[in-house]
């Protein structure tokens, strides 16, 4: 029997940033124009028909939903040649449906990399959210303490004022309480609409973006995806999966979770080195939107990491997009 084919990130990485890339561009046409399905579905074509053109042979463990729910990138399929390593993907081809649709900031198409196993299965429930970006001691902050004693936490490590601290939370009635207790320290708060893995990466970025803290529920498997940037920037990102129903609970089964009340921290979510590449859709504090020229032409910006060196490269591409299928 022949040894399995190894998982070189070095030379898949570059291939990762062009599915990123390609999904990008197409869904690039439908920002701004109030349509979150086509933008979405456009994004999911392109990741999956570059993703088939890698030497790999991976399976989605993050992708659109179940087989059931979602024709294309659906969790348990199979993509790439076939002739490669064994990989598992993480990926949410157009993570900000509605910030494209609206033409908001910092929706982006985001891709994951690992040797099999190498991430978790989450499955498509809510998961409670705290991340901090890198240089603090573990545990600095918890899940287990109040939104407000995280601040506290925060400022004294930092040794700031509470009031120096920024933290990042989605706009969401269930958060009103959350919002409330951060506001009472006399942080800041800066307010998303949607688009929680940029809101995650941009702790890790602090003195670029201005955010120090993320917290909140958002989806589990949006969390994964973050947890996979952090490995990647630096920063720590702690989940614990949030069932709202017999249902819910049921998907946690069927992706072989058995301690429904764990608190994950990064490393749990992604055990090993993985990869990870994300292009800007539409323009925010981490990375630029596409921009089109007059004439078809088109520039998007990538942000592409590796875990094992913690390497960073932020690639510009720009094409005729009239060159596309050549
Ligand atoms: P989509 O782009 O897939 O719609 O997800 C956007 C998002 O804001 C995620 O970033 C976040 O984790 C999740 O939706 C929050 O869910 P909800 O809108 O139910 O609060």
């Amino acid at each position: 029997m022949s040894a399995p084919i190894q998982f070189h990130d070095r030379m898949l990485s570059l291939g990762l940033a062009r599915v990123a890339e390609q999904a990008a561009l197409a869904s690039s046409s439908w920002v701004g124009r109030g349509d979150n399905v086509a933008a979405d579905q456009a994004a999911v074509n392109a990741m999956r028909e570059q993703l088939n053109l890698l030497d790999i042979a991976g399976v989605v463990v993050i992708g659109e939903g179940e087989r059931d729910e979602a024709p294309m990138l659906y969790i348990g399929e199979e993509v790439g040649t076939g002739n490669g390593p064994g990989v598992d993907i993480a990926l949410d081809p157009l993570e900000g449906t509605s910030l494209t649709a609206k033409d908001m900031p910092n929706a982006l198409t985001v891709i994951a990399m690992g040797p099999r196993g190498s991430m978790l299965h989450a499955p498509d429930v809510y998961m409670e959210k705290l991340a901090i970006g890198p240089g603090y001691a573990t545990d600095v902050v918890t899940l287990d303490m109040s939104p407000a004693e995280r601040v506290r936490a925060l400022a004294t490590a930092k040794g700031c004022a509470p009031a120096d601290i920024t933290v990042c939370i989605l706009d969401r009635p269930r958060h009103e309480e959350m919002i409330e207790q951060v506001r009472s320290t006399g942080a800041a708060i800066r307010l998303i609409t949607d688009g929680d893995v940029a809101g995650v990466m941009h702790c890790a970025e602090a003195e670029l973006t201005g955010i120090d803290m993320y917290m909140g529920s958002g989806g589990a498997p949006e969390g994964v995806l973050a947890a996979a940037a952090l490995k990647c920037m630096g920063g720590q990102i702690y989940g614990r999966l949030h069932f709202r129903n017999d249902d819910e609970r049921g998907r946690a089964a069927k992706a072989g979770i058995t301690d429904l009340d764990r608190i994950y921290a990064r490393d749990d979510m992604v055990t090993s080195d993985v990869i990870f590449a994300a292009t800007g859709v539409t323009s925010g504090s981490l990375l630029p939107g596409i921009k089109r020229e007059a004439g078809g032409v088109v520039t998007t910006e990538t942000l592409l990491m590796r875990s094992k060196t913690g390497s960073i490269r932020r690639m510009e591409y720009r094409t005729p997009l009239s060159s596309h299928d050549k």
